[in-house]
């Protein structure tokens, strides 16, 4: 098939590419000029493992070209997949103008029958509002599908192929089997339904799994109050078949570019239909307090007073595998420290030269490697559990630091047992350690 995708951002880059290497001829429209050369050069403007690869090969054998050309993209397809931004705004409102100005040049522009399938994460209600608005008014016939995407940071090419279901949200016949050819050579079930079900599957979906972390950060503080240990309750909890045992760790809570923003997004939808969404809120407010439950641990380790301490941040990234550092935990907690006068020495596999745009302060330095970072400090957090942290000679980084030796881990992802031998005066989230 012939598709273009507008907007080459996580969602769309990862779905441009991925169809092209099914066989089908992809146009990408990216305006802005940086990331189009890029793209065009062979480079991906985001780390994404195994998408360089793909990318390489899918315009090297000519299935996929790039342009900032949306008329001429448009003049020649036969279904369009709008995967542009929709951030949040101050309100807690999704910002749909990206949205609503590509509607409007796709109404405009459209010179045959069109399929348009949003893969941007829209509001409930989104996809009816843009057939009123926009698509009905057009010349040519418009069929619309809600189309919500699933894939995570760090493994979106591995969620393509392994997707556990392809969400189909159109009434229209003709672009439902449309869809299941685009998707022709993928097992997933393909599952069909209404444009504002499909969107409701995809913030429903995020924020189950982000009520999934708070309930497990919730149950990892009580088990500090009660004396249980939340590596033997996780686990255990999460071997129920109806639970689940994945999301399930605790620690400083979820960041991201995604579960924040739906979350926001979802309160928001509600309170505008007067709905109380009472366990969203309370989801919402667990994941904030968790940072700030880390800074009362660090504090009370160092006599309540970090200033001039010097602290490695070990994680700047929002999790693994990615150089993101959207909502951040980490970024938060560097922010803390700052404000509390800390000496912060950062350290991050990918997510250096990010952070250093973000976190502009004198009190803060950043070092390629973990064994410089932790050198002189008193107290380590680790925010983020990449391998090449959690897999340190911990002797060595003791002989570097300074008493008394603190070490937050903000993933319970750290052996506990050798790090006590090793006399670090270990804090985690729920973890027994005596
Ligand atoms: C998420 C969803 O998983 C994906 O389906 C959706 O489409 C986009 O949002 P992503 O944001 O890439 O993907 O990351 P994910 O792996 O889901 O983790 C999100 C955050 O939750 C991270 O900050 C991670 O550290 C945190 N997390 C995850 C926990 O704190 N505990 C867990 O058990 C799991």
């Amino acid at each position: 098939m012939n598709v273009t995708v507008i907007g080459t951002g996580y969602v769309g880059l990862i779905a441009a590419c991925c169809l092209a290497n099914s066989g089908h001829q992809i146009t990408g429209v990216e305006k802005n000029l940086t990331k189009l050369t890029m793209l065009q050069q062979r480079q991906s403007p985001i780390y994404e493992e195994g998408l360089v690869e793909i990318l390489t090969k899918v315009i090297d054998n000519g299935s996929i070209k790039f342009t900032d050309d949306l008329a001429l993209a448009i003049s020649t397809t036969d279904l369009v997949i709008i995967a542009v931004g929709t951030p949040s705004l101050s309100d807690d409102r999704v910002d749909l103008s990206q949205i609503f100005a590509v509607a409007e040049t796709i109404t405009a522009l459209a010179t045959r029958p069109l399929t348009v399938v949003m893969k941007s994460t829209v509001p409930p209600g989104t996809g009816k509002m843009l057939i009123d608005r926009y698509f009905s008014q057009c010349s040519q016939e418009i069929s619309y599908v809600s189309n919500p995407e699933f894939l995570r940071e760090g493994r979106a090419v591995w969620d393509w192929y392994n997707t556990d279901r392809i969400i189909i949200g159109t009434h229209n016949q003709k672009a439902a089997n449309q869809l299941n050819e685009l998707y022709a050579d993928l097992a997933a079930p393909k599952v069909h339904m209404d444009v504002t079900s499909a969107e409701m599957v995809k913030y429903a979906s995020n924020a189950f799994l982000a009520t999934k972390i708070s309930f497990i950060n919730e149950i990892a503080n009580l088990c500090e109050y009660v004396g249980a240990d939340i590596d033997a309750v996780a686990p255990a909890v999460g071997m129920d078949n109806r639970i689940g045992k994945q999301f399930l760790n605790a620690g400083l809570g979820y960041g991201g570019s995604c579960f924040p923003k739906d979350t926001k997004g979802l309160r928001f939808i509600a309170s505008y239909y007067g709905y109380p969404f009472s366990v969203l809120k309370a989801v919402m407010e667990v994941n904030s307090a968790q940072k700030i439950r880390g800074m009362r641990k660090l504090l009370t380790a160092l006599d309540n007073n970090l200033y001039n301490k010097r602290i490695a941040l070990l994680g700047l990234s929002f999790k693994p595998g990615t150089d993101d550092t959207r909502e951040s935990p980490g970024l938060d907690i560097a922010e803390m420290l700052i404000s509390e006068g800390a000496l912060v020495q950062a350290c991050d596999p990918l997510a250096l030269a990010s952070a250093k745009t973000l976190l502009h302060s004198e009190q803060i330095t950043f070092h390629e490697a973990p064994y410089q970072a932790v050198a002189g400090c008193q107290a380590i957090i680790l925010a983020t559990e990449w391998p090449e942290f959690t897999h340190l000679d911990w002797q060595k980084i003791k002989n570097s630091m300074q008493a008394p030796y603190v070490l937050l881990d903000g993933r319970n992802a750290i052996p506990k047992e050798s790090i006590k031998n090793l006399g670090f005066h270990y804090l985690s989230f729920g973890r027994q350690t005596d």
